[in-house]
């Protein structure tokens, strides 16, 4: 089986930090999506892989290279523009080359993995096989109605879903799904749709299988989606202590401090990982929260957030929480007169102020 891996699109509901990175490589746990399903596919087996890529191909290639860290082979499949799911199964036709193979949407984190999965699909060999969850919010995925076990319909984003039963980012499929993109039209949103393709498959009497899972699964376009992914992760978080840590500082729970970082006079009160090279001087770090390499936090609180690389936090007066901050930021507080706010914000960026 091969693994088609999708990584394009625009990622706008994450701005301003997917205006400079692709939203698949945001670090959850300290750790970029995307490889988070690559191991997800190679743990199945899966030893070719492509990964259809858009405009941030290069940074993606830079991160991924060619596979051999997993033990797999990667080939970078160029999209020109987001034209939809299906669009991106269509131009994978010469890679794929017959095979079955599984699709993976690669800003979604599935917990138990795959590997079940795709023993069930080697083992049945239906044309498709969808993972759906139950959900509280139907309206924002595709959405499958079932008679039985028996897949009768699926709609993208439906304004009134018959079921809260929505499509998880993941798609096991024969060679007959390739009939199916090239005989779809665009939908309202201009994309050529997945689901419309899988209900090709149903409607010309195709058997799709469906699999209801059960752990948790994040499709992670939003802030508040990475920061629950954020959290699922920590929750299963390794403890390891590298670097220093004072005797004035205190660790509670399941932390993980890397080489070359000193923690002074702090408390960290885990599930918390810290990157390489940080200085955590006066500070708290509370549950939930990722701070990746070479950051400075001094004289502040934070909690339940996630800080890329690069980050400087200094003598804020409140509690940081709920955050999701980009490379190289810098948040601190600042008495010089006049007193003020002073920010330079990207497009789409979002401040709340006490
Ligand atoms: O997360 C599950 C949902 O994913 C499903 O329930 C929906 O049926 C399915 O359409 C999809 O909806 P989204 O609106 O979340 O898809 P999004 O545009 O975010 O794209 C998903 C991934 O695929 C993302 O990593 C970007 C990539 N992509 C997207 C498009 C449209 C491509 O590589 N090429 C594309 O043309």
């Amino acid at each position: 089986m091969k693994a088609l891996i999708l990584s394009g699109g625009k990622g706008t509901r994450l701005r301003p930090i997917t205006h400079t990175s692709a939203k698949q490589l945001v670090p959850v746990a300290n750790k970029p999506i995307l490889f988070y399903t690559i191991e997800a596919v190679v743990a199945a087996g899966v030893r070719e892989v492509g990964i259809v890529v858009g405009d941030t191909h290069q940074e993606i290639r830079d991160s991924c290279g060619d596979g051999s860290r997993w033990g797999c082979r990667i080939t970078y499949i160029q999209q020109d523009a987001p034209l939809g799911l299906a669009h991106a199964v269509k131009i994978a036709e010469d890679f794929i080359a017959g095979e079955p193979f599984v699709m993976y949407l690669g800003d979604n984190l599935i917990r138990d993995g795959i590997i079940n999965l795709a023993e069930e699909f080697e083992r049945e060999k239906p044309n498709a096989q969808i993972l759906l969850a139950h959900v509280p919010n139907p309206t924002e995925f595709g959405v499958a109605e079932l008679e039985g076990n028996r897949v009768v319909r699926l709609v993208e984003k439906p304004k009134e879903p018959k079921t809260d039963l929505a499509l998880v980012g993941v798609y096991m499929f024969d060679r007959t799904v390739f009939e199916a993109v090239n005989s779809i039209k665009p939908s309202w949103r201009g994309e050529l749709e997945i689901t419309d393709a899988i209900q090709y498959l149903v409607d010309t009497g195709r058997t799709v299988h469906s699999h209801i899972i059960g752990g948790w699964w994040k499709d992670t376009g939003k802030r508040e989606d990475m920061l629950e992914a954020n959290r699922l992760m920590l929750e299963d978080l390794e403890p390891s202590l590298g670097g220093q840590i004072d005797d004035a500082s205190v660790i509670h729970g399941r932390v993980v401090v890397g080489d070359g970082s000193e923690i002074v006079r702090s408390t960290i009160r885990g599930p918390v990982i810290i990157g390489a090279n940080c200085k955590i001087t006066d500070a708290y770090i509370g549950p939930f929260t990722s701070i990746n390499d070479n950051a400075v936090v001094t004289n502040s609180e934070i909690e339940h957030s996630i800080i890329l690389e690069d980050c400087c936090i200094e003598n804020l007066e409140a509690r940081m929480e709920d955050s999701l901050l980009g490379r190289n930021v810098r948040v601190c507080r600042d008495d010089s007169k006049p007193r003020a706010y002073r920010f330079m914000l990207g497009e789409s960026s979002d401040v709340s102020v006490l």
